[in-house]
């Protein structure tokens, strides 16, 4: 049995592979964004699954106050960390700013992931064999990295802009860090669910609305097929040792060129780091 801490665990993509992975046998550590949708989240899962190893947690991605109190409750209760899975999500139907000044989708998306991991790490690697999975997406082969407008505050903000810099972000993360994590007994891998009908699409703008309805008909997946390729990097067998890859429909899949670029994972992780560090200046 493997201790999971999954995030965004209330809704869509997450609360169905909390399901898998708790009928597994696992014990599950879910996390949402209030107390109450966490609550009913553990009632679902515990009923769905019919496993009583279910617990959460409560903590808004969009404020790292919140992400350090999440790792110190975290710490405070379990002894070990087999298995972290960054999944919480969004879009936001304009730009918006976090209660630390940061444009919302990276600040969640990508620095939720960051500042939750890095905080979590060493316990992670006292739990080895362990993993971590990124839920990223297909968006990030079309995610640019602006250092100096980040946030898009100069202008060009759109829906689709930020989340795929938020989701090229994951893949460099990834990335990067299976790098520093080589010989430890971690793994790291990042993944595309595939076009899941779940309610993120809810808030996005009013004007990509008919889109959204024709992909729905036409394309999307379910949440329980979408579920599938989180379960099997957090608990397959098969993929034991693999490490730094990005997964689409179970199989492993090239990034994009910027998502392999090592230079451009460095300087995000020095500028991640800057970004969650309460003193530092912004860069
Ligand atoms: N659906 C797709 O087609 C698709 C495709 C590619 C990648 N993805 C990725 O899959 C992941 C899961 O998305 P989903 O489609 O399952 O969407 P979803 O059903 O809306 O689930 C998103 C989860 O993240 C949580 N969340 C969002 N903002 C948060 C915040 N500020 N603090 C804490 N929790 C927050 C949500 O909590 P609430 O319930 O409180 O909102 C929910 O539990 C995301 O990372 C998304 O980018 C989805």
């Amino acid at each position: 049995m493997k201790t999971i801490l999954i995030t965004g665990a209330t809704s869509g993509i997450g609360l169905e592979a909390a399901v898998a992975l708790a009928r597994q046998g696992h014990r599950l550590v879910l996390v949402g964004r209030t107390p109450n949708k966490t609550d009913l989240a553990i009632a679902t899962v515990k009923q769905r699954s019919s496993s009583a190893a279910v617990e959460g947690l409560s903590c808004d991605f969009g404020s790292q106050r919140q992400i350090r109190a999440l790792a110190a409750a975290y710490r405070a209760k379990y002894p070990r960390l087999e298995v972290l899975v960054n999944n919480a999500g969004l879009v936001t139907p304009s730009r918006q700013v976090t209660e630390d000044g940061l444009e919302t989708t990276f600040a969640v998306n990508h620095l939720g992931y960051f500042l939750l991991t890095t905080l979590l790490l060493d316990l992670i690697v006292q739990s080895a064999p362990a993993r971590i999975v990124n839920v990223a997406s297909i968006g990030h082969y079309q995610g640019t990295m602006s250092f100096d407008d980040l946030g898009f505050e100069k202008g060009g903000w759109s829906v689709m802009k930020a989340y795929q810099r938020s989701k090229l972000g994951n893949v460099l993360f990834t990335r990067l860090l299976a790098k520093k994590l080589q010989g430890q007994g971690v793994t790291v891998n990042a993944l595309h669910p595939g076009g899941v009908d779940t309610p993120i699409w809810d808030k996005a703008p009013w004007y990509a609305k008919p889109f959204l309805a024709v992909m729905r008909w036409a394309f999307l997946i379910t949440p329980q097929e979408g579920g599938q390729t989180l379960v099997h990097l957090a608990s397959s067998p098969q993929i034991e040792g693999q490490t730094g890859l990005y997964f689409s429909d179970n199989k492993v899949t090239e990034p994009s060129k910027l998502a392999q670029d090592e230079a451009l994972a460095e300087r995000l992780w020095q500028v991640s780091e800057a970004l969650v560090t309460p003193s530092a200046p912004r860069p």
